[in-house]
Parts: C-alpha cells; structure tokens; sequence
C-alpha cells in the first residue's frame, strides 16, 4: 500500500457528448456497470492503490455522484429491517472508505483545467488521477502499478498501451525510450496525432501520478487542441523541468465512455460473475436463433 499518495483526482465534470442521450441528464460515471456505476470501480482502483482522498472534479449533472458515496438513511433502515444484512453492510461501507472531496468545474474547459481545479486540495502533494470512465481491471490495480514505479525512480508517471498505428488519432501519444522492461523515459508527448506523424504507437490512457508542479504549469497554459486546456500540453512542459515515465500497465481497459466499450465492458465483466456467465451466453444464443 503507498506510503506517497494519499490522494486521487477524479475529473468527472466532461459533458459525455460521445454517449448521449443516456448522458442528457444522467452524469456519465453513474451508468451502472453489471452491478455498480462505472465511478465505484475507479474509486475501488484507488483505495486498493492505498488513496484514502477522493477528490471528485465535478460539474452540473453530477450531483448523483456526491449521493451516491454519502450515507442514505432511509436505505439503511429499510435495509436492515428486512435483515439484508449483507447489503445494508455494502451501502454503509461506501460511505465509511474515504473521505471525499467534491470540487467544481464551472465550465468544462477540458481535462487540464479540470486537473487544475484541485489543486486547492492537493496542495505540493504528488496525486493519483484516474479518468473512471476508462475502467481498468487489473491485479495489482492500475494507479498500484504506477505508484509502485513513481516510489521507485521519482517524478511523474503516465499509463500507457500500445495502440494499432491506425488509431493514434484518438489518443495523447508519446516519444519516448525504454529504460527498464516496459518502463518509458517520455522524451515528448503529442495529443491526437495523425498515423502518419504519431512518434510512435504508444498511447496515454487515463492514470496518472501527477508531480504539484503541474498546477502552475496549467495556470498559465492556453487552450489547445479543440480550444480546450489539455492535461497532455501541460505534462509536456512538466518534462521538460522534472522526470516523467510512461509505464505499460498490465491489466484489461474498456473504454466506458462510449456506447460499443461501455457495452463490451458490460458482458465481459458479467462473464467473470459466477451465475451471470449463462445469463450472457443464453442471450446471445437466443438473439442469434430469433
Ligand atoms: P472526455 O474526453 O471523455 O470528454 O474527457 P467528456 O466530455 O467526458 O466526453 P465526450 O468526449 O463529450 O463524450 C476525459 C475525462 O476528463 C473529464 C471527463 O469527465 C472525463 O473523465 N473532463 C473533461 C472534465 O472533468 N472536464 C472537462 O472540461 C473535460
């Protein structure tokens, strides 16, 4: 468990363009995935990493966020009326895990502003950040394996998975070289880059161990690409000044932020579940005979 970051970053405040109209009045993070929203599995990703501060950036729409990770009285009491203990225990555990910190992003004026509205909170710390509704599956978590290399070697650290050439486009790509098995000493990062200019095909995914000296950085960034504030620019003048490594992650991603990856998300997790496995495959069966 980290003795270093005590504290994880939650953006959450983006509109969810790419998933409406679930998203019109419903915060993306709150979709359920089989049998919790897409934000607990984030949030269990940090406990395990040892974060006991959950700092959710939040913004309009995300209110059911805040209830959810807050005691609900009347739950519980019906809960235990009718003895469900083993439920009544889940709901109060979420309340009692962390603390949690709710900041706003008046305007979704990107990632890297979003980053920068925590920095009340976060103070000199290093911090974790996990996008949630990039859902990482892995043992140890994801935010571990970075932690893990930042207590090692120092400085900032970024996830990274190798994408098909093709698809650079949709991601913040680095040049970078490979210092230890899988461990990367980034030399240059570029968001959104076209196949044909890309450094390479290794693609940020959305874990970071974030150095305080981000903040001023993005304090004094203007907006970039889609005439938002990137979190990728501002990590890109953060290398310049201090280390920053791009770690390979073992583990499996779904991209929840979209219909197809929030759906796959869905049945593959539900075919790991003991008792859902058939569901899924009956389904199927049926919907391919019908
Ligand atoms: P996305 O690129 O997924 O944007 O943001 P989005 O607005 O959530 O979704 P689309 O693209 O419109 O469908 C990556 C992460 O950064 C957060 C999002 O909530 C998500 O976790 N974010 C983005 C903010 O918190 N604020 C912003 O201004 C932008």
């Amino acid at each position: 468990m980290s003795e270093t970051i005590r504290k994880c970053l939650f953006p959450v405040a983006g509109l969810g363009t790419r998933f409406l109209p679930a998203t019109k009045e419903i915060a993306k993070e709150m979709l359920p995935l089989v049998d919790r929203p897409i934000i607990a599995y984030g949030v269990e990703e940090a406990l395990s990493a040892g974060c006991r501060e959950m700092v959710m950036i939040t913004g309009r729409t995300k209110k059911a966020i805040e209830d959810y990770f807050d005691r609900s009285f009347e739950l519980e009491e019906m809960l235990k009326a009718r003895n469900k203990t083993s439920l009544y225990d889940e709901v109060i555990s979420l309340a009692e895990l962390a603390d949690f910190i709710y900041m706003r992003q008046h305007r979704p004026l990107g990632l890297g502003h979003a980053v920068l509205c925590g920095e009340p909170v976060c103070g000199r710390e290093y911090f974790g950040v996990i996008l949630p509704d990039d859902v990482m599956i892995a043992r140890p978590s994801v935010l571990a394996q970075l932690i893990s290399v930042h207590e090692r070697l120092g400085g900032s650290v970024v996830a990274l998975e190798e994408v098909p050439q093709e698809e650079t486009s949709r991601y913040g790509v680095v040049k970078a070289e490979e210092k230890y098995p899988g461990i990367f000493a980034i030399e240059d990062m570029v968001e959104k880059p076209a196949p044909m200019t890309a450094p390479s095909n290794l693609a940020i995914m959305g874990r970071y161990v974030l150095s305080p000296s981000i903040f001023p950085i993005l304090a004094r960034l203007g907006t970039g690409s889609g005439g938002e504030i990137q979190l990728t620019d501002g990590i890109k003048v953060l290398l310049e000044e201090e280390p920053v490594w791009g770690v390979i992650f073992k583990g499996r991603r779904y991209d929840c932020g979209t219909q197809p990856g929030w759906l796959a998300a869905n049945i593959q997790l539900a075919m790991d579940q003991p008792g859902l496995k058939e569901v899924v495959l009956k389904a199927v069966a049926d919907a391919q005979n019908s």
